[in-house]
This record gives structure tokens, sequence and C-alpha cells, in this order.
């Protein structure tokens, strides 16, 4: 059986180790892909591997079409709305991810940013602390609710929106749940988003959501940047000028936010949530793990597209 890893944005080199032992323990063989510039290149390396270890990487109905023996992609992450499960479940194809593997990185990350707003982008000038601001996090998943328990630590009050979210975690982590996400917008100093990407959520922080921010809001964007209407997110920033944008992966208007609106926004040039050894290692480790024991155990405990 042969395992393809294929990165565009390449694991940390012990992740790497770590997936080849696992592969080769159970005696496959691992094919990797790392830093490819070209579509023409995945096309080619996925026609005669069984299973996919992928990160953001896209995988296309027609990457599904070029794969002749593939039975499994593993998204090393969270997020799978960069695989299209129709044409994978069209072909048999189990598809899963590895859920909270990389969450604690991200939560990190959405901290450091609220800091980084706050602080003028760590240039001259006096900035706000994030101690006794209200936090408002929109969907409380395996990310959200460490960015709360870190923000608590910090002194933040922490809120939440959520409806999928099983009440009693509320309870257990003693977060302040609200019942819209009007009155989460509506109510918080910053905005902790980390909804997935899905038809439904896709810009669905709108103009009309977002000018409920009340003054002087920062909105720190982790999940996707599809989630936001950019369009607008322009118009809003053109209006209050008390509004501030950060987003990890720029958003595809971000040299026009750059040049209205300076350090009032950010955007990271990839994304950086999950830029971390340990979280290379927890999700790269997890997905070889889960391909082994679907190859030889059919475990499909982590599917997506059942
Ligand atoms: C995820 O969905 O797990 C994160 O966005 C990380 O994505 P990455 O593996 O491409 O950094």
């Amino acid at each position: 059986m042969k395992v393809l890893v294929a990165t565009e944005k390449p694991f940390a080199k012990a992740a790497v180790n770590g997936i080849t032992e696992i592969v080769e323990k159970a005696d496959f063989e691992l094919v990797l892909l790392e830093k490819y510039t070209d579509k023409a290149q995945l096309l080619e390396a996925v026609a005669d591997v069984d299973a996919l270890i992928i990160r953001s990487d896209k995988v296309t109905k027609e990457v599904v079409d070029a794969a002749n023996n593939l039975k499994i992609v593993v998204r090393a992450g969270a997020g799978y709305d960069n695989v299209d499960l129709e044409a994978c479940s069209a072909k048999g194809i189990v598809v899963m991810n590895t859920p909270g593997q990389n969450s604690n990185a991200v939560a990190e990350l959405a901290i450091g940013m609220m800091i980084f707003m706050s602080r003028n982008q760590f240039t001259p000038g006096t900035g706000k602390e994030i101690s006794g601001k209200r936090l408002g996090i929109h969907a409380y998943g395996n990310v959200g609710r460490i960015v709360g328990k870190y923000a608590k630590a910090l002194g933040m009050e922490v809120y939440a929106f959520d409806p999928f979210a099983n009440p009693e975690i509320f309870k257990e982590d003693d977060v302040t749940v609200v019942d819209s996400v009007e009155a989460l917008y509506s109510s918080c100093d910053f905005i902790s988003v980390n909804i997935p990407a899905t038809p439904e959520t896709k810009k669905s922080l709108n103009y009309s959501l977002l000018s409920q921010l009340p003054k002087g809001a920062t909105i720190v964007n982790t999940a996707r940047k599809e989630v936001i209407n950019e369009e607008e997110l322009v118009k809003l920033l053109e209006e209050r000028d008390d509004i501030k944008y950060i987003t990890d992966i720029a958003a595809d208007n971000q040299a026009e936010l750059n040049e209205k609106f300076g350090k009032r926004v950010f955007g990271t040039p990839k994304k950086m949530g999950a830029e971390t050894a340990e979280a290379n290692i927890n999700a790269g480790l997890a997905a070889a793990r889960q391909i082994v024991d679907f190859l030889v155990n059919g475990n499909t405990k982590f599917q997506v597209n059942k």
C-alpha cells in the first residue's frame, strides 16, 4: 500500500519523520510530495496511491479522478472545506479529519492576534490591554474552547455563541452563553471567529451583522477568509474608523484593505494557525495512525463523508 503525503505547505521535519515511521511500521510505502507549486504534480503523484494525507491542499474532483487506487484521504487538521466530499463519496473514498489535534496552536494565535491588534501591530502609539475586555467566541468547538480558557486567564470576560455545542461544556467552563449571533456581535469588544466554512456560513459575517459591533471592536478570524463578506467589510471599515479586522490568511481583497485601512487590518500571507511543530506532529501522526487503522482494521471513526 502506498501513502502519499502531499503538502503544498510542508509539515515540520519531525512530523514527517513520525509519519514515515508509522507508515513503514505497517509495511506500507511513504511517498512525499512537499512544497509543490503546480496542480499537475499532485495529479501525477496521486495516480497510484492508496491513501493521501493533506493539509489545506485542494482535493478537487480532478484530483479524485486522477487517483486510480485511492481509498482514504485524511486532512491533517480540522477544516475539510478543501476536499470535494461528493467526488470522494462517489468513488467510495473515505475522508477523515483529525479534530482537535492542532487546536491549541490556532487558539494561541487568536490570543496573539488580539494583543497584536491592541498594540498597534507592535509599532509606536498608545495601545489597549485585552484584560477586562469582553470576548465573544463565535463557535465553541475545539479551538473556541481553548481561546476561552486562555482569555479568561488573561482577565477577559468570555461569552460564547454555538447552537451546536453540548450545553454542558458551557457550564463546565463557566462561560456565559448568548442565544443569538447578533447578541454576541453587539456586545463584545473582540470576536474570535471559529466557525467552519460551509455553504451556510460563507459570507455570513456581513455588513448587517458586523455593523452591530460596539465602538472599538476587533474581529479576529482564525477560521476561513470565506466566512466574511469582504466587500461588505470594506463598507463597514469605511463607515466605522473604530473597527479592526485581523485574519489568518489574507482576504482576497487584502491589498485594498491594507491600502485603505492601514494598521486597522492585517492578513497573514499563508495560513499560520497550525504552523507549529507541535500541531504538525499531533495532526500529522494522527493522520498516519488513522490511515493505518482504516486500511488494517477498517476503523472509520473520524470519517466526515458518511
Ligand atoms: C485547519 O483547518 O486544521 C487549520 O486551518 C490548519 O490548516 P493548515 O494545516 O493548512 O495549516
